[in-house]
């Protein structure tokens, strides 16, 4: 009884394809979805109707011919041009929705994940929200999977962009005082940006600066070591705000790698792999070419000779290969980086650092529009700064337990909130798919109705009122009888967590997680506004139908646990 209902039909198709079709030369790819007309439909006779030249029909009746007989379907029908319309057993389902299978995806992998990964001196703002909660949220699945989960956060705290804000801070003196808050550390950005485009002589400081740094001059190191301070307390603070796991001990910015990006340039070239063009040490990747099919160069150092953020990325492979042993590497990193990281990967398989038994994804995190639909970015003054965005989802949620439920002196209230406004902002986040834009939109993500972390909390609450009623009644051991066609829908949909689990795993598509949510919570509210639960017609119902009560609202919170989101004492 391990299989989700879709996997077990998938099981029966495929058996009776190989019972009936069976040549190594067969596709035998049963094709079962779910389906209004039955529980599941295969199209697997079409499929293979027009590669045998048969009709679809006769295929079909083979099919149902040479189908075992399974304790999971109840029966199979013929139906249109050759579907097979499936559904499956009362009794089968009743058992399968009380025992938790073991999760089907292989664990014992080591999963680095490189996710967040902010700059230094810099506001995070809503396009970091996505990459924030998406690699946070796979790196909870993996960990219930069981796998292994390294959590790198690969702030940008090195090199060129560090110039002129260092030596203008040095300047003015401002490094004296304690920690700097990140809004002080953007105007000191600002001023150093205004007087590098401006000021004469500037420029060629700063770019010594730069020189200062990378030879660890004491005054220098001991400048921007206080500015990476200052910005982990900010980030760190954050991430606590949003619930998010990633700890100080998970960062490994780009300053750590900078002693090792010698002998990364000395090693690809020792393999012959570099080439000096117009003084940049560069490796030419087999495949990647410019729109006029020439050659790309993903540069490692640069004629002033500067490493880079390539050369970096090159040195963070290694490690999170050789020194941390991950046979998966995830990139929850913007779009805009995309061939960067095929040029990355692909140099990085020649060097030999990154066998062919690691798999290495970018996992592509789409842009975050306004509501114009044009691309928030952080140079434009009005993309909201995450924290901003938080206090307005956060501030709307309070509003709405206040002054639309009437909570006004309860305890829980600003709790409540907090759990609501963040976790409208995941889910929102979550529900999209992750290479999507989206539009950040803090009024539609708290709405209670539709694809919302509120309408997905709201559904645990009900649950947990019906339970809080029903008293002794909401026993844990009750058997679940299922009979009506809303319970039946509701018990399909329960019994395929364990798939959109690990499907969310092995795709880096958190969103299945989000999706299944929100189907279950839907489910649920038509299964309870059609079938009395409390006034059922007889104890053994009202057992059975508490029992989905209860398992429903087990897996909704263990699923927003997943996601990273809480649930609130009430709404
Ligand atoms: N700091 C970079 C940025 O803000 C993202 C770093 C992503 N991770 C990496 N290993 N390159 O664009």
């Amino acid at each position: 009884m391990s299989s989700s209902p879709i996997e077990a039909v998938e099981n029966a198709v495929r058996g009776a394809l190989r019972a009936a079709f069976g040549g190594p030369d067969q596709p035998l790819d049963p094709q079962v979805r779910s389906s209004g007309f039955a529980d599941f439909q295969s199209n697997a006779a079409l499929g293979l109707a027009h590669a045998l030249g048969r009709s679809p029909r006769d295929i079909a009746a083979a099919l149902v011919a040479a189908l075992q007989p399974r304790a999971e379907i109840e029966r199979v029908e013929i139906s249109g041009p050759g579907y097979l319309n499936v559904w499956i057993a009362d009794e089968w389902l009743s058992r399968r929705i009380v025992e938790t299978p073991p999760p089907n995806e292989a664990v014992g992998e080591t999963v680095v994940i490189d996710y967040s990964s902010p700059n230094v001196a810099k506001q995070m703002h809503v396009g970091h929200l996505r990459t924030t909660i998406v690699g946070d949220a796979l790196a909870r699945i993996h960990e219930a999977l069981g796998n292994t989960v390294i959590r790198q956060n690969h702030i940008g705290d090195w090199g060129t962009p560090f110039g002129m804000l260092l030596e203008h801070v040095i300047d003015v003196g401002g490094h004296a005082t304690g920690s700097y808050t990140v809004a002080q550390m953007a105007d000191l950005y600002k001023a150093s940006r205004q007087r590098f485009d401006l000021e004469e002589g500037f420029a060629d400081r700063a770019r010594g600066r730069v020189v200062k740094l990378q030879s660890e001059d004491a005054e220098t190191i001991a400048v921007w070591q206080h500015l990476v301070d200052s910005s982990i307390d900010y980030f760190t603070e954050t991430y606590r705000v949003l619930g998010v796991t990633m700890q100080p001990k998970d960062i490994a910015g780009e300053s750590s790698y900078r002693h090792e990006l010698d002998e990364i340039a000395d090693e690809l070239t020792a393999r012959g792999l570099t080439r000096v063009s117009e003084g940049a040490l560069c490796v030419f990747p087999d495949g990647f070419t410019s729109r006029r099919g020439a050659p790309l160069p993903l540069i490692i150092r640069k004629s002033d000779g500067g490493y880079t953020y390539a050369a970096t990325d090159l040195a963070a492979i290694r490690r999170r290969v050789s020194a941390f042993g991950a046979s998966r590497l995830l990139y929850v990193v913007g779009e805009p980086q995309h061939v960067h990281f095929m040029m990355l990967f692909a140099t990085a398989r020649a060097a030999g650092w990154l066998p062919e038994t690691t798999r290495a994804e970018h996992v592509q995190i789409g842009n975050v529009l306004g509501g114009d639909g044009k691309i928030l970015r952080s140079r434009s003054g009005e993309t909201p700064s995450l924290a901003s965005a938080l206090v307005a989802a956060v501030e709307s949620a309070e509003e709405q337990l206040r002054e639309g439920d009437g909570r006004v002196d309860d305890e829980h209230v600003r709790d409540d909130a907090r759990i609501i406004g963040v976790g409208a902002l995941k889910f929102a986040d979550l529900i999209t798919h992750h290479d999507a834009e989206y539009v950040f939109d803090i009024e539609r993500m708290l709405k209670p109705q539709g694809q919302t972390g509120p309408y997905v909390q709201y559904a645990v609450m009900r649950i947990k009122r019906i339970l809080a009623r029903a008293g002794e009644g909401a026993r844990r051991d009750a058997v679940v009888r299922i009979a009506a066609p809303q319970e039946r829908v509701l018990a399909l949909r329960l019994s395929d967590f364990e798939r959109a689990i690990s499907d969310a795993a092995r795709l880096s598509q958190p969103h299945l997680i989000a999706e299944h949510l929100v189907s279950v919570a839907q489910l649920f509210n038509e299964f309870y506004d059609r079938c009395p639960v409390l006034k059922a017609e007889t104890p053994e119902v009202r057992g059975s139908r508490l029992s989905l009560c209860r398992l429903t609202g087990v897996q909704l919170v263990e699923g927003l646990g997943l996601l990273g989101i809480d649930v609130p004492t009430a709404m």
